[in-house]
């Protein structure tokens, strides 16, 4: 079989085609065909070592074992079962939950052992994966490209939505509207929850598309007046934000939420480290959330929305496996409307 592996951080180039055996599935696994990866922006900070600093950069303090197969939002068909796992799994289409944990019902994402395809195990740039079958979930659309967008994105914009407990009718701002995260908390806010979504992106010639997803007004993160327009669109201070994008929005951010507002942060696409003036946290009596991925519960919540049509995928474009390289430096660029799928 084929695989991209990174071979160590760095830039592109750590991203090398290997040939190697087919994976064997071990009790409680399966087999794999990898179908379609969809691109995340961990497997670019994993690569460049932007999750922390030194040798050790990782979703674990022991850092990432080099070479590593990325890939963490899997669809395929089982093509063989270890032991204990029910040999009529065998041909079904399948999308990975993508992380293990020894966690409750519940808690899986905050557990102190949570660890993550693509990460701490091989992922989905490659011809084959294996994984535990109790993590593999029906496919929610027929198609492997489609299906392939949700699980990192879409888990982790339903997990924030409901952190914030959206109520129907509240206003929220939806940061990075465009990207992989933004375009599913746009649709989940508005189509799931009821919200009146203010969205932001950097060029006002995607609104129509964002306003099909949901969104009820559209602005640029590009404005010199941002928090005055969203003040002035809502008619008010707004109720919550779901942000990806970390420095660049958040005084804005703090400057629209009304008193008692809610503020959740899943990403900084924007800037890592940014300053904060307390006061305005406790005057305005903010709450401030911080949310990485979501529950098995809530993953499947959201491949049921998927299935009643309440949330669609947006698809930027795709490219081959091999291309992985110019598919993650493309991910990078600002301006791209969803999701990058790779296809073996
Ligand atoms: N915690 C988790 O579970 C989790 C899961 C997935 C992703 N994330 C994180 O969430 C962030 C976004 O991921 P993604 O997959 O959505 O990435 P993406 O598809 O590349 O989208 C990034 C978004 O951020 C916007 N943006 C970038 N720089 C900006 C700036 N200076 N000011 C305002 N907006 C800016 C972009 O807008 P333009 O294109 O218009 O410039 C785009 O809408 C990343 O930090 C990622 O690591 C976290």
């Amino acid at each position: 079989m084929k695989s991209v592996k990174v071979t160590g951080y760095g830039g592109v180039d750590k991203l090398q085609v290997f040939t190697h055996d087919i994976p064997k599935p071990k009790e409680g696994e399966v087999l794999i065909k990898v179908k379609a990866c969809a691109i995340n922006n961990t497997e670019i900070w994993m690569r460049e070592g932007a999750y922390g600093s030194g040798a050790k950069s990782g979703w674990r303090p022991e850092g990432v074992t080099f070479p590593r197969t990325p890939g963490s939002d899997i669809t395929g068909v089982v093509q063989k079962v270890g032991q204990a796992v029910d040999e009529d799994l065998i041909g079904q289409n399948v999308i990975l939950y993508p992380l293990t944990s020894s966690g409750e019902v519940g808690q899986e994402h905050i557990a102190e052992d949570m660890a993550f395809i693509g990460s701490e195990y091989d992922g989905g740039y490659a011809e084959y994966v294996v994984w535990p079958a109790e993590l593999c979930f029906a496919m929610p659309l027929d198609d492997y490209v489609e299906s392939a967008v949700f699980p990192v994105s879409g888990l982790t914009a339903w997990h924030m939505a409901e952190q914030l407990n959206i109520l129907p009718g509240q206003t929220i701002m939806v940061t990075g509207a465009n990207g992989g995260v933004g375009t599913f908390n746009v649709q989940i806010a508005s189509k799931v929850f009821g919200a009146k979504v203010i969205a932001i992106v950097g060029d006002l010639a995607l609104a129509d598309r964002l306003k099909s997803l949901g969104a009820t007004r559209v602005l640029s993160y590009k404005s010199d007046k941002l928090a005055e327009e969203i003040i002035t669109v809502n008619g008010g201070p707004i109720d919550g934000v779901l942000d990806v994008v970390g420095d660049a929005l958040f005084s804005v951010s703090l400057e629209v939420l009304k008193k008692g507002g809610k503020f959740c942060t899943s990403g900084s696409a924007g800037g890592q480290q940014t300053t904060l003036d307390f006061r305005t946290l406790y005057l305005k009596h903010i709450a401030l959330y911080g949310s990485v991925l979501g529950t098995r519960d809530e993953f499947q919540k959201l491949l049921d929305a998927v299935r009643e049509g309440k949330i669609k995928p947006v698809i930027d474009r795709t490219y081959p496996l091999e291309e992985a390289g110019s598919a993650q430096t493309y991910f990078k660029q600002n301006g791209k409307m969803g999701k990058i799928v790779l296809i073996p």
